[in-house]
């Protein structure tokens, strides 16, 4: 009896629970669910140029503020590297899953909601944070935190997953001094620096 129980286990069992797991850890494909949308192709298509496609889709409850191919114009045509545009792009996903109903019902009206230029540790200070804002007349703002009066507005739903991801159109790129600054320390020269400090010691 326990032994036919195992066997259940192993070989009908396990297999689904696998299965769910495997179909678990990719729940959504963002490049996919963009692509439905043509006039955010060319968000689409920077998001997978940078790999934010990638740390997007191993991430759950989060949620992705596209804009259209105009307000991408206006980013890309201003001629930064491709590591510029991943912080500016990475400020446009948030830790946080935002849709409709939840962006009209916020608690006072108002949400601060880390980005994955936060997680990155890239952000100084607590730039990488996004200030949302239910305005009268049920306007909603989204500014970058420390970035005054510089903001965007909800413009539609575009695809849910509820709880997993929600994307969203907002009016326009939110970018700040800081993230469009050149990187100032990269990484290799803080480890080069620590070396030659062992090297002296
Ligand atoms: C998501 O979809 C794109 C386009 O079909 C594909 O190239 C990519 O490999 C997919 N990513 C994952 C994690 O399945």
């Amino acid at each position: 009896m326990a032994k036919e129980m195992r066997q259940v286990i192993t070989s009908y069992i396990l297999p689904i629970l696998l299965l769910l797991l495997a179909v678990e850890t990719h729940a959504h494909n963002v490049t996919l669910l963009l692509a439905n949308h043509p006039s955010l192709s060319s968000f689409n298509h920077y998001l997978a140029q940078t790999h934010l496609a990638d740390e997007i889709n191993q991430r759950n409850t989060i949620t992705v503020c596209a804009v259209d191919d105009g307000a991408m114009y206006d980013l890309t045509s201003k001629g930064y590297t491709i590591s510029t545009l991943k912080n500016i792009l990475s400020l446009h996903v948030l830790l946080d899953y935002f849709d409709a109903r939840k962006l009209h019902q916020l608690p006072d009206g108002s949400a601060l909601a880390a980005t994955l230029f936060q997680a990155t540790g890239a952000a100084p200070e607590n730039t990488g944070f996004v200030k949302i804002t239910n305005k009268r007349g049920g306007n909603i703002r989204f500014g970058l935190n420390g970035a005054g009066d510089v903001s965007s507005s909800f413009i539609k739903s575009i695809e849910q997953v509820p709880y997993d991801i929600s994307i969203i159109q907002i009016s326009g790129i939110l970018l700040s001094d800081t993230v469009s600054a050149p990187t100032p320390v990269p990484a290799e020269m803080n480890l080069a620096e620590i070396m030659s400090a062992r090297g002296r010691g």
